[in-house]
């Protein structure tokens, strides 16, 4: 390739990453661009993936958890339960951690979640292992349920309070299966210290899942051959979802639960020890993209990206 086409070329493809951000919010902001220069932590490359038949590597069978580390619980060292796999057999696209060619975090947008509000973290992060072989690490990100507003009504979540998840990617050495593993509770108001409401493991779990069938999910009747799947999309990709509850990975238990106290209801346990797997496929997508595109130019950056190259390419000949 001739230099000059080749610098073209990562111009471009770096502009693109303006657009990778962390939450919708970001592109709005006019302090966005310095944030061009911040790296998230990426998730696995297909290229090393290795997905096992049921989509994921179960975090108990070499050392990790189902439950997360959370500071400052009483008594101390209570966890919150990883009730939702994104299996790793999803579309490859879908679980790489970026809000472009249809990745994870137009995928969240497309169930009804969005970055926190204004761009802040309220809470403290929390810990998983997921028995990949990178130990206990910090939550990649932390998504609100956005009152059917991707821009702001995630704040209306953070006052309001409401449904809202942790993330974590399983692309450690020992595991990497790409699967993202979510910790999913519904909680009170802020003014009530955003503590987790009666049955709020589940049912966070079941409203998240029934905004993608579009159907309440029967949560006291599930059992572990219980499916369902649904439709979703945002920013024109369409996802297909098949989910399936399954046991064997979560204790059917209040032992350790965050908030064990108050959380179960009617005699039952804080959490029934199920997790619900979605297989997610992509089924549709914005005209003219191309999901196996090397990097992709998102239209507001288009133009400067251009001015840019072609400014560089004047100077170089
Ligand atoms: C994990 O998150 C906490 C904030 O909750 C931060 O203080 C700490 O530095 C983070 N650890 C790593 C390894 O990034
Ligand atoms: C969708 O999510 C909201 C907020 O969690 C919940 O109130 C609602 O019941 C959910 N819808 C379904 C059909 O589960
Ligand atoms: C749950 O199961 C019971 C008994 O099988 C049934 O009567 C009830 O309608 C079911 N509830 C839902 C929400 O599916
Ligand atoms: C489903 O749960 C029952 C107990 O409720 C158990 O005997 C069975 O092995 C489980 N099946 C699977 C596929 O996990
Ligand atoms: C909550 O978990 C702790 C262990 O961390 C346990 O000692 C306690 O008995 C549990 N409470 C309930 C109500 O199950
Ligand atoms: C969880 O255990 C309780 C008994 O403690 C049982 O009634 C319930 O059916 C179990 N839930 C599932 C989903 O297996």
């Amino acid at each position: 390739m001739h230099l000059s086409a080749y610098f073209v070329f990562i111009l471009f493809c770096s502009t693109s990453r303006v657009t990778a951000l962390d939450d919708n919010l970001a592109s709005h902001r006019s302090s966005a661009f310095p944030r061009h220069f911040y790296l998230r932590r990426s998730s696995s490359s297909s290229a090393s993936r290795n997905v096992p038949p049921e989509g994921y590597y179960n975090p108990l069978s070499s050392g990790g958890s189902m439950l997360t580390q959370v500071d400052g619980t009483y008594p101390p060292g209570q966890g919150e339960p990883l009730n939702i796999i994104i299996s790793g057999n999803s579309d490859a696209a879908v679980l790489v951690d970026q809000s472009i060619n249809g990745g994870l975090l137009n995928y969240f947008q497309s169930i009804g979640f969005s970055g926190e509000c204004l761009g802040q973290h309220a809470g403290t992060a929390q810990r998983a292992d997921l028995g990949d072989g990178n130990g206990f690490f910090n939550e990649t990100a932390e998504k609100r349920w956005n009152y059917g507003d991707p821009q702001l009504g995630t704040c209306k979540e953070t006052v309001q309070g409401g449904d809202h998840f942790r993330y974590w990617i399983q692309s450690g050495s020992a595991g990497n299966s790409g699967a993202i593993f979510m910790a999913t509770s519904y909680e009170f108001p802020l003014s009530m210290g955003h503590d987790i409401v009666p049955n709020g493991y589940n049912l966070g779990r079941d409203w998240l899942i029934g905004n993608i069938t579009k159907s309440p999910i029967p949560t006291l009747n599930l059992t572990n051959s219980s499916t369902f799947s649904g439709t979703t999309s945002a920013n024109s990709y369409t996802y297909h979802n098949n989910i399936q509850y399954v046991s064997g990975l979560l204790q059917n238990s209040s032992m350790g639960v965050n908030h064990n106290a108050s959380v179960p209801i009617n005699g039952l346990n804080a959490i029934d020890g199920l997790v619900a797997v979605i297989e997610v496929t992509i089924t549709g997508q914005p005209q003219g993209s191309k999901s196996s595109a090397v990097c992709s130019i998102e239209r507001p950056f288009y133009g400067l990206a251009f001015l840019m190259a072609i400014t560089l390419l004047s100077l170089l000949s």
